[in-house]
């Protein structure tokens, strides 16, 4: 039972749980009109202390196609935040106005304390370089949707390893499924934590191995994963600019791809995937935006209780 649940960490959903989201989040996606009205009086409060486009719209945007109306802000600075609140206050306010919150942080673990001190249901919108649930929900649609099931499929996962929230949550939600391998591209500064590789990948005996050359990663990759280099998360100019432009898709390695690798990424990106690989058919990457919305019409309308 999913209502009145919080989503703070891709494994606080059983893998059951997970596929009940799923199979709404398609069922919205056949017939959107029939859901259009399941969340009338319902209120969404987006509290974001972060920058953000895809993910605030994308929650905002959910809601009102669900019949439910939204509130929140997407500046720290213009919330009471900037007189010096603490999220367990602010939540315990917004609990009193709204029926669901999704709270992005740059703190990590802040989306799990505003989860303690809440009446409603919390969703973790990012918090820090830790998590990113509902991006890996995202992403979960999209590789269901393309290759059928979660199993039998080799990963590359390319770019900022170590700041991408995303990557850390997807790996975490993948180590649940069957005979996955995954090619791990990053610089040597930028891996992935260690935490990762041994609580989730070494743990759960897991094959991966780690590269710097992305090249070497594409023939055997079903699907390419791409991330951006976390400028804001960096204590150092110098290292951001030496390292944000050192994987760049193109076209002559797509060329080297296999025929049905899709290619996504969490977006924003920046230089990391060039503009001609938009036009190749194997990249999705917009069309995972738009699965976005529907997994995230589908988990709020669970977490309310307005759908089975
Ligand atoms: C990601 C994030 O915020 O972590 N963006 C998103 O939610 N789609 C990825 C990123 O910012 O690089």
């Amino acid at each position: 039972m999913l209502k009145g649940r919080n989503l703070i960490d891709p494994m606080d959903f059983s893998l059951k749980e997970l596929e009940e989201v799923f199979q709404l989040a398609d069922s919205i996606i056949e017939n959107p009109q029939q859901y259009s009205e399941v969340a009338k009086g319902k209120i969404l409060a987006t509290l974001f202390y972060e920058p953000s486009t895809r993910t605030r719209l994308s929650f905002e945007a959910a809601m009102l196609r669900l019949g439910g109306q939204v509130l929140g802000f997407s500046d720290a600075n213009s919330s009471s935040v900037s007189k010096g609140e603490s999220v367990a206050d602010t939540i315990r306010t917004i609990s009193c106005y709204a029926d669901v919150a999704a709270m992005r942080h740059p703190k990590e673990g802040s989306a799990m304390v505003a989860s303690i001190y809440s009446t409603i249901p919390v969703i973790n919108a990012g918090d820090g370089g830790h998590q990113h649930p509902t991006q890996t929900l995202t992403d979960l649609l999209t590789i269901r949707r393309t290759k059928g099931d979660f199993t039998n499929n080799v990963i590359a996962i390319c770019g900022d390893l170590k700041f991408g929230r995303t990557v850390h949550s997807l790996v975490k939600a993948l180590s649940r499924y069957k005979n996955n391998k995954f090619l791990l591209v990053s610089p040597n500064e930028l891996r992935i934590p260690d935490y990762i590789k041994k609580e989730v990948l070494e743990k759960n005996n897991i094959e991966f191995v780690e590269l710097e050359k992305l090249e070497d990663a594409m023939q055997e990759a079903d699907i390419l994963y791409m991330t951006r280099v976390q400028k804001e998360r960096f204590f150092n100019e110098d290292d951001y600019v030496r390292l944000k432009d050192r994987y760049i898709l193109n076209k002559e390695m797509m060329d080297l791809a296999k025929k049905d690798m899709i290619v996504l990424h969490p977006l924003p990106r920046v230089n990391e995937i060039s503009y001609e690989v938009d036009n190749d058919e194997r990249a999705i990457y917009f069309q995972q935006a738009k699965y976005g919305m529907y997994v995230r019409m589908a988990l709020m309308a669970k977490l309310m209780g307005v759908c089975e």
